[in-house]
């Protein structure tokens, strides 16, 4: 639910309060950004436990990259989140793709191919930001929210049946 109404720059943001859900992309096709800390929901649950818990994990790092975006914290904060965000990730992508391969999961050198694009794209953001360049923030949150829309909810959502 869309509670309030603000700009970043020359951009549209709706922030909406913890707890609602951060799926809204009908939102997003009319360019608007949906600022707001992300919760978990069930309807993310993978069916696995500690696969569930990894992406609660993640979801509370783009929770903390969302505080120092909004808080305007200085660039090192948001570099300091990202490498963080990129150690899990590497340790939760891990162990994701050794479950896959146990159980002959078709999909999952292409599921790799996503993982190590994800990696990928925040080094190149830990590269680029500095404390010039400030719409590079913006453009992380939106990655994330991406991320959190196409990977978990139905990247990840393919592998429940089999694993
Ligand atoms: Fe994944």
């Amino acid at each position: 639910m869309v509670r309030n109404r603000g700009e970043i720059g020359d951009r549209h943001f709706c922030p909406v309060e913890i707890g609602d859900s951060p799926l809204c992309p009908e939102l997003l096709r009319k360019g608007w950004y949906i600022m707001s800390k992300y919760a978990w929901s069930n309807d993310y649950s993978v069916g696995n436990e500690i696969l569930d818990q990894h992406h609660r994990n993640l979801i509370k790092l783009f929770n903390d990259a969302y505080e120092t975006i909004k808080e305007n914290k200085p660039f090192t904060e948001t570099n300091k989140i990202l490498s963080e965000l990129t150690t899990y990730s590497i340790f939760h992508f891990y162990e994701e793709e050794k479950i896959m391969k146990n159980v002959g999961y078709a999909e999952l050198e292409n599921h790799k191919k996503q993982h190590s694009e994800f990696i990928s794209k925040i080094n190149e953001f830990k590269n680029n930001i500095s404390a010039e360049n400030s719409t590079l923030n913006e453009e992380i949150f939106l990655f994330l929210y991406n991320w959190l829309v196409n990977h978990i909810c139905i990247s990840d959502k393919k592998y429940v049946s089999v694993i």
